[in-house]
């Protein structure tokens, strides 16, 4: 095969952009030149770019000017400003998720629990609006980054539907932990929200996907979803908390649990949990409930490999579990949690598409769909749950 040369940079320089490296070094169809990095944290940058001897860029539009392609590594409140930059100058762009949000009102007294989730919602889709238009008039693609997409489980139920032509009646899922390490995260005005778009995001973004792929298969039309009911809490803000020390507990404004009831055009129907209050390190599964098959998909844990380990610090420089409280113990050590969590098959599936114009099974019309049953999510759960519609794209 006579692979083809692409030329890419990475925006941003902390978490994510770290993987997105890592995953970039995976990939085998393409040839690709990472050429460098922006950042706005200029000093973070330069060691990021110094570690991997790749060029830091102090400006955005240099990086541009010598890429094809854009990795979107930095908080939501940038991903349309940096995407759209991209688009414009016709540049394929892989937006991390959530794709975009309501990022705030820029008051210093903003409080998401006291915000016009109706002005949110309409704020985030005018966002998915610009960002949808910059790529209709672009000759790049708008990537949509949703791991959960390519994690080998999800991909496999893909082949199951593909292969079966089954019917999903009832899907459920989640993602929790037991707290994220950013100081960001703590105020929604930095993230669009707390964990119902932080973590619910995935599990949601699977569900939408593989709905999507049953109508595909079945008469080449995606089974879109048609109304939203949720509920949000604050559990570690609840005066009754009674901290024991295992779970974050220094949230501003966010919610920390919340569950989303998701109907599909077709009547069938998903629920979504996302929480910040789960011991015993990082909880990502999805269940699928079909007419001919049912699907448990581990992404994390899993029990791909198992330890025992009776003394704790002999494990203290080996890396187990993504936010495993105690390494002592039996636990589901993983063995590669990139490739579980499914990181290298999105850059590798992106990059074909890219280069070959190979199907984009993540897109930005999946992403737009996540933004906006999330935000009518969010609506409902300030409706006390009420039933919302949801706007499809
Ligand atoms: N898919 C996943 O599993 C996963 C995991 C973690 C984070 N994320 C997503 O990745 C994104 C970034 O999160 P992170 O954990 O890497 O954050 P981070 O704080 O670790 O890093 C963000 C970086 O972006 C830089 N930055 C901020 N605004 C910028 C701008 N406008 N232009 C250039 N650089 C800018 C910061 O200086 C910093 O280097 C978020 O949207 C988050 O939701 C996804």
């Amino acid at each position: 095969m006579n692979k083809k040369t692409i030329r890419t940079g990475i925006v941003g320089s902390g978490f994510s952009a770290s993987f997105h490296y890592e995953a970039l070094r995976k990939a085998y169809s393409v040839n690709i030149e990472i050429i460098g990095v922006h950042s706005l944290d200029q000093e973070g940058g330069r060691k990021y770019a110094e570690k991997r001897e790749i060029r830091f860029f102090e400006q955005l539009d240099a990086l541009l000017g010598e890429v094809d392609v854009i990795h979107v590594c930095v908080p939501p409140i940038g991903h349309e400003p940096v995407s759209i930059a991209g688009l414009k100058r016709d540049k394929f762009v892989i937006c991390e998720k959530p794709m975009t949000g309501y990022i705030g009102d820029d008051s210093p007294g903003f409080h998401w629990e006291r915000a016009d989730k109706q002005v949110a919602l309409q704020t985030a889709l005018a966002s998915i609006d610009r960002m949808l238009e910059a790529e209709e008039k672009s000759k790049g693609r708008l990537l949509y980054a949703e791991n959960w997409v390519y994690a080998p489980a999800i991909q496999k139920e893909r082949e199951i539907l593909e292969k079966t032509g089954g019917q999903i009646l009832w899907i459920h899922g989640e993602e929790a932990h037991s707290g994220s390490h950013s100081v960001d995260y703590a105020y929604a005005a930095r993230c669009g929200g707390g964990v119902l778009i932080g973590k619910g995001c995935h599990p949601l973004t699977a569900a939408l996907y593989l709905k999507r792929v049953e109508g595909r298969v079945r008469n080449d039309k995606p089974i879109r979803p048609k109304t939203v009911t949720a509920r949000t809490h604050a559990l570690t803000r609840l005066k009754q908390f009674r901290d024991e020390g295992h779970i974050r507990k220094d949230y501003y404004d966010i919610d920390d649990f919340s569950m989303m009831h998701v109907e599909f055009e077709d009547g069938t129907i998903a629920d979504i949990i996302a929480s910040d209050i789960v011991l015993g390190g990082i909880h990502n599964w999805l269940e699928v409930c079909a007419n001919n098959h049912r699907a448990v998909c581990n992404i994390n844990p899993n029990t791909a490999m198992m330890t025992y380990n009776p003394v704790e610090k002999n494990f203290a420089d080996i890396y187990v579990v993504e936010k495993i409280g105690t390494k002592q113990g039996w636990a589901c050590t993983s063995p590669d949690e990139d490739w579980v969590t499914g990181y290298p098959q999105e850059i590798e599936a992106f990059y074909r598409t890219i280069a070959y114009g190979e199907p984009l099974e993540s897109d930005s019309r999946l992403g737009a769909d996540a933004i906006s049953t999330i935000y009518s999510a969010y609506l409902s759960a300030d409706r006390g749950g009420a039933a919302v519609e949801i706007k499809t794209y």
